[in-house]
C-alpha cells in the first residue's frame, strides 16, 4: 500500500473517506461534501441506521455532481474518547471496506475536531491501521480471479500539518514492517520455512544494523544444549540457535533487554504424535520466534535507543528412527536433567536451553519469552488474550499496559510452589509434563521458571491462542497475526526510551 500525506483538498476521482460524529453530526469536510452533492450525505443518513457511532460505515456510491466513485462515511463516535488503538481500528475498518470495492485510490479527509487527539496524530493512526489491515499473504495463489484481488493501491491522507502526520507515520510504518515480517514467517509452510531458512531470513536484519549470529548443531552440542537437541534429533533439518543483537543505546545503555522465542518450525508431536486433524496449524508453532524476529526488525528500523537481544531456538519436531522416545532423559545446558515423558511438550525443552544461553551470555536486565506453548491456554483464554506468567509484578504491569495500548491484550495467570511440585520426578530432576491436564499452561510456565536465575525479572507469554487469527479484526486480517511485535515495541518505547 502506498500511503502519503498532503494538505487538505478534495481530489476529483477515487474514493473519499470522511468522518461523521455521534448523532449523525457531520464533520466540516462531510458538511462541505453534503453541500456539493445537493444533500446526498444528509439523505443517506436519513434512510439508514448509521448514526455516527464509532466504527460504523456507510457507503454512498457515485454521489451526484462529483466525479468521485464513492464517499465512505466513517462513524467517529465522540472524538474525545478515541485512543490510538481506536483510531487504528477506524483506519483498518475503512481500508477493509475499500480494498476490494473496485477503487485503486482512496483519500482520507481528516478534519480538525474539538477534543481528543490532534488531527496529525489521528491521521497517522488512521493510516497505520489501514496499512496493517491491507496485509495479505497470497504468494502461492496463482489463479485468483481479478475481482477477488484487492485493487486499492494508494491511500492519500489529507490533513493540515501533513508534515507532522508524515513524521509520526514514519515510525509506525517501521513497526508495521516488523509485523508484516512476522506474519510472513508465520504464514510460510514448513517445507519452505525450517530452521535454516528461518535463520537465513533473520540474517537479512544485518542490513538494518542488527548483529545476527547463528549456532548450528555442533556448537549447541558443545554448549550442552541436550534438551533442545533432543527435540531436534528426529528431524533431518538441522536445528539453529538464532542470536540477534541490536545495540541502539551503545555501551552506556548497559545490559540488554532479552526477548526469547520458541521456533518450532513444525510440531508433529514427535513420537507422542499429534492427531492428523488440524496438524497443519503446527506450521505456526514458530510464532514466538517469528514475533521476536519481527520485533528486532521494528526496533532496528526505527533506530530505537535501547540495547536488545533476540534469541530463538529453531527446531523441527518429527517422529523418526532417530527421534527421542518417551522416557528418554536429557541434560539441559543448565545441568538440570529432564525426563521426557511426552515428546509433544517440546516447546519448553527448546526454550529452557535458549533461556539459559541468554542468561549466561548476556546477563540481561530482564527476559520476556514468547511461545505457542500450550493448547491449554486456548481453553483458558480463547483467542482474545495471551497468557502472561511472571516472577515480577512491575514487569507484568508494564507488559499488560503495553498490550492494552496496542490492542494485544494479556491476562496474567499464577505461578506457585504447589504447581512447581507437579514437575518433580523419580528418575531425573524434573519431568517435562505434570501428568494431568489440570493447569497445563501454568505447569508449562513453571517448567520454564526452573531455568530462570534468581533475581532476573522474567515474563512468559503463551501466545498459542493469538498467533493465528481465525477471523478478520480491524487491523488484523485472518491468518498470521504478528501478535507480540506491536506489544513489545510499545513495551520498549514506553518503559526504556523515555
Ligand atoms: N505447539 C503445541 C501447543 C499448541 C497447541 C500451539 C495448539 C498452538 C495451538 C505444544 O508443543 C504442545 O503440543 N503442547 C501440548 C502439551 C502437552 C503435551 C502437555 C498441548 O498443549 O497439548
Ligand atoms: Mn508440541
Ligand atoms: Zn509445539
Amino acid at each position: 500500500m502506498n500511503i502519503s500525506f498532503a494538505a487538505p483538498s478534495v481530489p476529483s476521482s477515487g474514493a473519499l473517506v470522511v468522518g461523521v460524529l455521534e448523532g449523525k453530526k457531520l464533520t466540516p469536510t462531510a458538511a462541505s461534501l453534503n453541500k456539493q452533492t445537493d444533500g446526498a450525505l444528509e439523505r443517506a443518513l436519513a434512510v439508514g441506521s448509521f448514526s455516527g457511532k464509532k466504527g460504523e460505515l456507510l457507503e454512498i456510491v457515485a454521489p451526484a455532481k462529483l466525479n468521485n466513485s464513492r464517499i465512505l462515511l466513517v462513524g467517529l463516535g465522540e472524538p474525545a474518547k478515541l485512543g490510538e488503538k481506536d483510531l487504528q481500528d477506524l483506519g483498518g475498518a475503512a481500508a477493509a471496506r475499500l480494498l476490494t470495492s473496485g477503487d485503486d485510490k482512496a483519500t482520507f479527509m481528516v478534519d480538525k475536531l474539538r477534543g481528543g487527539k490532534a488531527a496529525p496524530e489521528r491521521a497517522a493512526n488512521y493510516a497505520y491501521g489501514a496499512l496493517l489491515r491491507s496485509y495479505r499473504f497470497d504468494k502461492y495463489k496463482t489463479k485468483e480471479k481479478p475481482e477477488k484481488k484487492p485493487k486499492l493501491k494508494e491511500i492519500k491522507v489529507m490533513v493540515e500539518d501533513a508534515a507532522t502526520a508524515k513524521r509520526l507515520f514514519q515510525k509506525l510504518e517501521k513497526v508495521a514492517e516488523g509485523v508484516f515480517l512476522t506474519r510472513n514467517l508465520v504464514s510460510e509452510p514448513a517445507n519452505v520455512l525450517f530452521p535454516k531458512s528461518l535463520a537465513a531470513e533473520a540474517k537479512k536484519l544485518d542490513k538494518l544494523g542488527v548483529k545476527v549470529t547463528v549456532l548450528g548443531e555442533k556448537e549447541m552440542k558443545k554448549l550442552g544444549m541436550g534438551a533442545l537437541l533432543g527435540v531436534a534429533q528426529g528431524s533431518d533439518r538441522e536445528p539453529q540457535l538464532l542470536v540477534m543483537h541490536w545495540e541502539g543505546a551503545g555501551a552506556k545503555g548497559g545490559a540488554p533487554l532479552a526477548f526469547v522465542g520458541k521456533g518450532v518450525t513444525f510440531d508433529t508431536g514427535g513420537i507422542s504424535l499429534k492427531p492428523a486433524a488440524g496438524m497443519e496449524d503446527m506450521k505456526w508453532d514458530m510464532g514466538g520466534a517469528g514475533a521476536v524476529v519481527g520485533l528486532m526488525h521494528a526496533l532496528a528500523a526505527r533506530k530505537a535507543k535501547v540495547n536488545v537481544v533476540g534469541i530463538c531456538g529453531l527446531v523441527e519436531n518429527m517422529p523418526s528412527g532417530s527421534a527421542q522416545r518417551p522416557g528418554d532423559v536429557v541434560t539441559s545446558m543448565s545441568g538440570q536433567t529432564v525426563e521426557v515423558l511426552n515428546t509433544d511438550a517440546e516447546g519448553r525443552l527448546v526454550l529452557c536451553d535458549a533461556l539459559w544461553y541468554t542468561q549466561e551470555n548476556f546477563k540481561p536486565k530482564l527476559i520476556v519469552d514468547l511461545a505457542t506453548l500450550t493448547g491449554a491456554i486456548i481453553i483458558s483464554l480463547g483467542h482474545e488474550h495471551a497468557g502472561l506468567f511472571s516472577n515480577d509484578d512491575t514487569l507484568s504491569e508494564q507488559l499488560t499496559a503495553a498490550g492494552k495500548l496496542v490492542g494485544e491484550p494479556l491476562w496474567r495467570l499464577p505461578l506457585g510452589r504447589e504447581y512447581d511440585k507437579l514437575l518433580d520426578c523419580d528418575v531425573a530432576d524434573m519431568k517435562n509434563i505434570s501428568g494431568g491436564r489440570a493447569g497445563g499452561s501454568i505447569t508449562a510456565a513453571q517448567f520454564l521458571q526452573r531455568f530462570i536465575k534468581d533475581g532476573t525479572p522474567w515474563a512468559h507469554l503463551d501466545i498459542a491462542g493469538v498467533a493465528w487469527a481465525t477471523k478478520d479484526k480491524p487491523t488484523v486480517p485472518k491468518g498470521g497475526s504478528g501478535f507480540g511485535v506491536r506489544l513489545l515495541d510499545a513495551f520498549v518505547a514506553e518503559n526504556f526510551e523515555k
